[in-house]
Formats: C-alpha cells, structure tokens, sequence
C-alpha cells in the first residue's frame, strides 16, 4: 500500500465527516444539548487532522496516474485547487472547534460567538468538500460531468497550490523564512506538551491544572501554524518530493495520533481535577507519557526526512 491507496481511502471521510459533523451541531443546537455540540466539535477536529493526509496523499493518487493518457491532468489540477481551498477552510473551522471544547471546559459552555463561527466556518467548509470531492470523483468518470468547461480552464491555469508553492519557492527568503516559522510553531507546540505533560506525570506538584491549561491555545497556536508552514513546503517542493519517502508517511501518522492524544488534556475530566499538590490520575499519566513521545516522533520524522527517500 502507498499514499495513492491512502487517498482512495481517505477521501470521502472529510466530506462525509462534515455532514454527520453538521447534522450532529444543527441537532444539538435544536435539542439545546451541550453533550452533543460537544461530540460535534470533536467530529470537526477530528476531520481537520484527517484532511491532512487525505490532501497529501492526493498527490500521490496524482503522480501514480501520470501516464494513464486518458485521464485529463487538466481535471486532476481543478481538482487539486478545489482541495487546496476546501482545505484551507477545513483547518479553520477544526481550529474553530477546538477552541469551542477549551472554552466549554473553561465555562461550562459554549459562548455564541464560537458556536455561530463553528456553524458557518463548517458549512463552508461542507460546500467547498463536497465541490472537490465532486470533481475528485469526475476525473475517472467523464461521462459523469456536465460539461467540459472546467478542463479547457484548468489547462490555462496551474493549481492554486502549485502558484502558492512556486511563488513561496522563487523568493529568494521563502523557505528559509518558512523553516525559522516552523520552527518557532514546534518550540512553542513542544513547549506546551513538555509543560502540561511533564505536570501530569508528576512533577512541578505545586502548579494546578487550572493555571497550565491556560497555555493549551499557546500550544495550539504552534500546532496551526506548522500546519500552515509544513503544507507551504509540501506544495513549494516537486510532487515527489515528500510523497514517495517513508518517513513522511510515518510523520503524518503520528501527527494524527499525536494530536487526537493533545485533545485529551482538552476534552476530558481527569486532568481538570488535578489540583495543586494532587497526584495525577493513572489515565492522565499514561496520555502525558504517550503525548511526548508521539511528539518526539513527529519531530524526528520531521528531522529525518533529509537522510531517507529523497527529499533535500
Ligand atoms: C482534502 C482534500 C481532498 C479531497 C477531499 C479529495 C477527494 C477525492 C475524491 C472524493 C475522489 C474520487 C474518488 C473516487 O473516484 O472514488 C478523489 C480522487 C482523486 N484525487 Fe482527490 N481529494 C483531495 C485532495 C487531492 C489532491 C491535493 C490531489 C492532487 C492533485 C488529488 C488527486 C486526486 C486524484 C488523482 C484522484 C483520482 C484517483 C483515482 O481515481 O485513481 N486529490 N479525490
């Protein structure tokens, strides 16, 4: 299996996802159920990380059918540009949701401004899926489409991705400014694990969890924006770049189990219990112990991926 599989795989989930997201959020908003809005941001986030690979591995489902003739690369770039907007929406709104469960932890509620940018954000978000999953499904399927227009467009236009790339490529500081930002989103992403993860194996006893979690959207902040820089070096980089090397695969692996553990601190009670002097709960203690290592996982991938397949 390689990341081509992955994306017939994957690329239903994120439209699929929203719908059963939005149903849930429009029910729970009838029903007035708080248990419910809650299981619907989750259902955001979640579909948020995924997007993630189901876009990378998009390029590789791109690169295994370039010499299938009778597929059009034209439908292929429409497609890839439909992606890359539906994506970008896509991290807003899980962004949006997972500030929606913080605040909820923090107030027992969700205040309305989050819940009504949540709402239209995913709708959005829904629209723009649904439109690149349409397009996704043509490109084997022409007899599907209602007419050629978008092909004869698409071949006058790259993808919206592709521009992006190269236009971040040919500045002369774009990627090393891209890497300094990388970075300085990892310090402060693995700052807040260390801290809060660090905290609930034990040490730093006298700091209740009241006071850390206060740093979650700092750690959050750190996550949105290597998302933001590791998806300008994916699209800057040659298709093949990332794609055909194993460590990339096992990065973005990690970051989608890496951050499903980050949501625990968010989302469950243990950790909120945890006052000063109070020893934390074995659950706890199992999910900061796995977090940092996950973490530590992404970041040696991130680092390795210099000295396997051939990237750089
Ligand atoms: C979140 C982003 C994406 C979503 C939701 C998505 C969705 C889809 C869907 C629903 C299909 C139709 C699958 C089928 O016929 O059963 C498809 C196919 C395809 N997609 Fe994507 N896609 C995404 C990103 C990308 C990107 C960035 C590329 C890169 C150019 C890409 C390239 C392809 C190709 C080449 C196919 C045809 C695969 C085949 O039938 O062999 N996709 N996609």
């Amino acid at each position: 299996m390689n990341l081509a599989h992955l994306h017939l795989l994957l690329n239903h989930f994120p439209t699929v996802g929203m719908i059963v997201g939005l149903g849930v959020f429009v029910v729970a908003i009838a029903a007035k159920s708080d248990d419910l809005k809650r299981a619907s941001l989750l259902i955001f986030f979640g579909i948020a990380l995924l997007s993630i690979p189901t876009f990378a591995s998009g390029t590789a489902a791109e690169l295994a059918l370039a010499k299938t003739p009778e597929v059009s690369t034209a439908m292929i770039a429409t497609h890839e540009t439909a992606a890359f907007l539906a994506l970008g929406v896509m991290e807003l709104t899980g962004a949006l949701a997972w500030l929606g469960l913080w605040q909820y932890r923090r107030m027992s509620r969700l205040p309305q401004g989050t819940l009504v940018a949540v709402l239209l954000a995913g709708l959005v978000t829904f629209g723009l899926m649904a439109r690149a999953a349409n397009i996704g499904g043509e490109i084997r399927h022409p007899e599907l489409r209602a007419n050629t227009a978008p092909v004869e467009t698409a071949a006058a236009n790259p993808p919206l991705a592709r521009v992006i790339g190269d236009a971040m490529v040919n500045l002369k500081w774009g990627w090393p400014a891209s890497e300094t930002v990388h970075f300085i989103g990892l310090c402060l992403l693995f700052g807040v694990v260390l801290l809060v993860d660090l905290r609930m194996l034990g040490f730093m006893k006298g700091i209740p969890y009241s006071t850390l979690h206060k740093l979650l959207p700092w750690g959050v902040l750190g996550f949105g924006v290597n998302v933001v820089t590791g998806i300008l070096f994916f699209i800057g980089a040659p298709p093949d770049f990332y794609v055909n090397n194993p460590v990339f695969i096992w990065k973005l692996a990690l970051i989608l189990v890496a951050g499903a553990n980050a949501l625990y601190f968010t989302v469950f009670e243990h950790a909120w219990t945890v006052g000063a002097g109070d020893a934390p709960p074995l659950a706890a203690r199992v999910a900061a112990a796995s977090g940092i290592v996950l973490w530590t996982g992404v970041i040696f991938c991130g680092q390795m991926l210099p000295f396997f397949g051939h990237s750089f």
